[in-house]
């Protein structure tokens, strides 16, 4: 990319040494897609256990390969085991086995330290756990710092236990502000009451308040922060954690609904145990309560070990499919619609587009996806037409040949910030075929030019922004795009970056630079692409221009260089527009980067004065993105 000298490079006097100008054509242009921007969402790095579910309390059904005591420890001299001969259910197969030694005369009990602690706000706390075993007394649960020893919340319940059964106890307390992350929950009885012999307890959930107040829901605090991004779908349930470390266990839909009480979970793929509390129906509230369209993925065969099911062995697989779009779908006279009725959703669920698969062109998937892809797409298209069917990959290699009219295609991207840059043009030249649609279903700046792993995103994710702008300009192609992966606990997340973290502390909940990208670009979008003239060629500034029906007027500009740029926008012919146009502008200087408690790196708004004829002008600086927005006066 060639950028000219400046012929006097007074910093200290000028602002911006480079120019350019936008002449936004107001006739003209292609639809944009209007659900471009969303959210893809699977668990991995503890982001749906320990992250934006709701429960907060570790290893508390004994799911997984190798739960053992897991986050346990006991309180008071007890002594604790994994107990397989005592289950809840026959989902739930384990308990915690309390034994109080025979001398014991204080309270003891247990205690659980959460997803690396307990976050302890100011505010209510929901409580259940199960218990048996011969006991009536009091229960005292707390929320007690590990290191300081600090009571921030201590509650009681009577309890009238027996060995018979099972007895379920619900609850709710309020919290003190805790000032870390550093707490445990605890449990505590009357151990004169039980020396010698032992209790056993299931399922312990603590919820903090919830998204829209849902039983079993997501957590408030995250689910807002999502919202505020703004975006039109979720993509779900993966990604990878679809897949399963082998075909027996992946996702399986079934096991994800009804009870808590009667889900598995399952050992997922990024290496620790996914109580499926998060489940489908869960899943699908969380899209209702966002206004998000889901984009549900369902399994195609391949699991990330390797493991392929294909050919007529695929056949209970794509029935367990319908299955599930009969859970979902169907009404309640039919066998699951009646399920779904029974678990308290009786109207179907509205499920626009299927994805098959996840990145079937790797894992060595190729070479059998042309016919899994058909097996799955001839059955769910003949009983739904309506659906929109999307494939996991893009590579036409590994794709049916020709592709059935109307199939989207997928492609991910996890690149420098130089790939993206070069990106940029990517579907400029695409075919166009009618009915055929991409899905950017993943993409990411994960790394820099001389490939070092990002831990955590900094200013080079306006790279993302320049793919972005190539996007929006090719939005009659490209219908979905979302950044991956969603969100990561802080202190238990090896793939990085993601877009937004949290930990146990308070406030800890932390947009990266992409998080505010994603957030400008998915709030101000218009439904027609317009033609822009420039003075100047793409690089490094990047532009999209946009419009609605309504009158208002878009531009988006990403500066992937490292000198400020002045920009006018002019919309000659644009009537009705106010004098006063509102600017949103991020940047961030090299190194600069978001932290728990220290956001450097997001919009700053301003508004800028001109008119449609004679054009606004504003900077855009070094490593910076605006978005410009013109409304009627
Ligand atoms: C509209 O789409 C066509 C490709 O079909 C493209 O050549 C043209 O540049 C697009 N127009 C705008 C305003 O983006
Ligand atoms: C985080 O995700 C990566 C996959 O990129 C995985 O290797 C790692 O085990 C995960 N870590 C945790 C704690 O979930
Ligand atoms: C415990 O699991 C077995 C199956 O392993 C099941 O038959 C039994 O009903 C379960 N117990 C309870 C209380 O659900
Ligand atoms: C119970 O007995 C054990 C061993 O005899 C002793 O070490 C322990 O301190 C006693 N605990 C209490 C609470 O008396
Ligand atoms: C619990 O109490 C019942 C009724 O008093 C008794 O039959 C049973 O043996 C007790 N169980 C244990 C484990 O002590
Ligand atoms: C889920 O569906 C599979 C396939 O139809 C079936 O084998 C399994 O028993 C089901 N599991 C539950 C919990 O219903
Ligand atoms: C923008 O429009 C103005 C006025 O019509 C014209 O003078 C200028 O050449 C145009 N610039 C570009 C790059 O199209
Ligand atoms: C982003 O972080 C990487 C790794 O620390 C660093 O090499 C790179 O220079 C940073 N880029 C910017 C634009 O700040």
């Amino acid at each position: 990319m060639f950028s000219p000298t400046p012929l006097l490079p007074l910093a200290s006097l000028v602002t911006s040494v480079y120019s350019a100008t936008l002449n936004v054509s107001t006739t003209g242009g292609n639809a944009s897609s209007p659900l471009l921007y969303g959210l893809m969402f699977e668990d991995i790095n503890n982001s749906g256990d320990g992250g934006i579910h709701g429960q907060l309390l570790k290893n508390n059904g004994f799911q997984g390969d190798t739960p053992g005591l897991t986050a346990y420890a006991s309180v008071g001299g007890t002594s604790l085991s994994q107990d397989a001969t005592v289950n809840l259910t026959t989902a739930i197969q384990s308990s915690l086995e309390v034994f109080v030694p025979s001398n014991t005369t204080a309270s003891v009990g247990f205690s659980n330290s959460g997803y690396a602690g307990v976050p302890v706000n100011a505010g209510t706390y929901a409580n259940y756990f199960y218990i048996k075993g011969n006991y009536s007394g009091t229960v005292t649960l707390q929320l007690v710092g590990s290191t300081s020893g600090t009571v921030f919340a201590s509650h009681d319940v009577t309890v009238s236990s027996t060995s018979a059964a099972w007895t379920y106890v619900e609850t709710s307390f309020t919290a003190s502000q805790s000032p870390d992350g550093d707490n445990v929950w605890q449990l505590l009885f009357d151990g004169s009451k039980v020396a010698g012999s032992s209790l056993w307890f299931d399922l312990v959930q603590l919820f903090p308040e919830t998204y829209h107040g849902r039983f079993n829901g997501i957590r408030n605090d995250v689910g807002e922060f999502l919202e505020a991004i703004g975006g039109s779908f979720l993509r779900f349930p993966g990604g990878n954690n679809l897949e399963g470390g082998s075909p027996s266990t992946r996702w399986k839909w079934n096991e994800t609904i009804g009870p808590v009480e009667n889900r598995p979970g399952r050992q997922g793929d990024w290496n620790y145990p996914n109580t499926d509390a998060l489940g489908l129906m869960e899943y699908l509230q969380w899209c209702d309560d966002m206004s998000l369209t889901p984009v549900l993925a369902i399994w195609s065969g391949l699991s990330l070990g390797g493991g392929i099911i294909s050919g007529t062995a695929l056949t209970p697989y794509v029935d367990d499919a319908l299955n599930e779009l009969e859970f979902l779908l169907g009404s309640t006279s039919t066998t699951y619609g009646a399920l779904r009725a029974s678990y308290g959703h009786p109207a179907p669920y509205t499920i626009p587009y299927i994805e098959i698969g996840n990145e079937d062109n790797v894992y060595s998937g190729c070479s059998t996806y042309a016919s899994r892809f058909t097996a799955f797409y001839n059955a769910i298209h003949a009983a739904y037409p309506s659906i929109q069917i999307i494939a996991s990959t893009s590579d036409a290699s590994c794709l049916p040949s020709p592709l059935p009219s109307g199939v989207w295609t997928d492609i991910h991207h996890y690149e420098s910030p130089s790939s993206f840059v070069s990106l940029f043009n990517e579907f400029d030249n695409y075919p166009r075929t009618t009915g055929y649609g991409i899905f950017v279903g993943e993409y990411a700046n994960t790394k820099t030019d001389s490939g070092t792993q990002l831990v955590w995103s900094n200013a080079s994710a306006i790279s993302e922004a320049v793919y972005m702008i190539g996007l929006e300009r090719n939005s009659d192609l490209v219908k979905l795009a979302s950044y991956a992966p969603l969100l990561e606990h802080f202190g238990l997340a090896t793939w990085s970056p993601d877009l937004v973290g949290l930990s146990s502390a308070p406030n800890s909940l932390t947009g990266s630079v992409s998080y505010y990208i994603q957030k400008l670009f998915s709030s101000a979008r218009g439904d027609t692409i317009r033609a822009v003239s420039a003075d100047v060629d793409f690089g490094p500034l990047y532009w999209v221009a946009s419009s609605t029906a309504g009158g208002e007027w878009f531009v988006k500009v990403a500066n992937y260089g490292t000198g400020a740029q002045s920009v006018t926008v002019r919309i000659p012919g644009a009537g009705g527009l106010g004098g006063t146009a509102a600017l949103l502008v991020l940047s961030g200087s090299e190194g600069a980067s978001n932290g728990p408690g220290d956001v450097e790196v997001l919009p700053v708004g301003s508004t800028v004065v001109g008119s449609a004829e004679a054009g606004w002008t504003f900077d855009v600086p070094a490593y910076g993105v605006a978005v410009f927005t013109a409304s009627p006066a």
